[in-house]
């Protein structure tokens, strides 16, 4: 199976992608990660991309068309993915649909719902573990210490991308260069169109069916 989430920032895609990746045993392929860990490596695309991430803007579409190339190309995509923030433009769902080629039959859309003015709420009380990648929310899913992450101890932070300014132009990039994607896949349609408001098991429900 390969699915593609299509949210707007703090919709729930990482939180719903990992627990789908776990119960459909394929990979969670987030390019926000992937971004945050060249940042944290300090690689020549982590250099590139942290001014363009730290702003809220989007990083360029042949750098990210290039990582997604060779990510599914690695032997464990070969039975599914879950993409979360790709395509992110109508001209990455462009080169992504020549590079899934004939399998697009296996080929799932899910656009998670959740109105800005919640979202503005779960991105200023998320926090997450730059080490092992879990993510809370001070309020709906706290870690049992305050700033500890639960399962490696390390010190929880809030995402540098996470203040008011870059989040306006977050949400910004995404009604102005993202929605088109949800009409492109709409058009073939391929695209699910999921409530993300309530609890994090009933939005998960929501999926699964939606998968069906
Ligand atoms: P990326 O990491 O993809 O960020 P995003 O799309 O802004 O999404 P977020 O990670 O902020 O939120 P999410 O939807 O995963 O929500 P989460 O599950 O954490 O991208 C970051 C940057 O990288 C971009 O701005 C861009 O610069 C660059 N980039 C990445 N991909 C790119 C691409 N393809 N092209 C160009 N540039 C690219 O949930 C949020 C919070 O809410 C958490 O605290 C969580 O615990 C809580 N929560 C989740 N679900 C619920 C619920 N149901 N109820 C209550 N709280 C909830």
């Amino acid at each position: 199976m390969q699915i593609i989430f299509i949210g707007p920032p703090g919709s729930g895609k990482g939180t719903q992608a990992k627990r789908l990746a776990d119960s459909h045993a394929i990979p969670h392929i987030s390019t926000g990660d992937m971004l945050r860990e060249a940042v944290a490596e300090g690689t020549e695309l982590g250099r590139q991309a942290a001014p363009i991430m730290a702003s809220g803007g989007l990083v360029s579409d042949d750098l990210m068309i290039g990582i997604i190339k060779d990510r599914l190309a690695k032997p464990d995509a070969q039975k599914g993915f879950i993409l979360d923030g790709f395509p992110r433009t109508v001209i990455q769902a462009e080169k992504l649909d020549n590079l899934v080629g004939n399998a697009k039959e296996n080929l799932r859309v899910l656009q998670l719902l959740v109105p800005d003015e919640v979202i503005v709420r779960r991105v200023a009380l998320r926090r997450s573990c730059s080490n092992c990648g879990a993510v809370y929310h001070l309020e709906n899913n706290p870690p049992a210490s305050d700033s500890v992450c639960d399962r490696c101890g390390t010190e929880l932070t809030a995402r540098p991308d996470d203040n008011e300014e870059a989040m306006r132009k977050r949400l910004e990039a995404f009604h102005r260069q993202t929605l088109p994607v949800a009409t492109f896949y709409k058009a073939k349609s391929l695209l699910r169109e999921v409530d993300g408001m309530g609890p994090v098991d009933e939005v998960f429900e929501r999926i699964e069916k939606s998968l069906q």
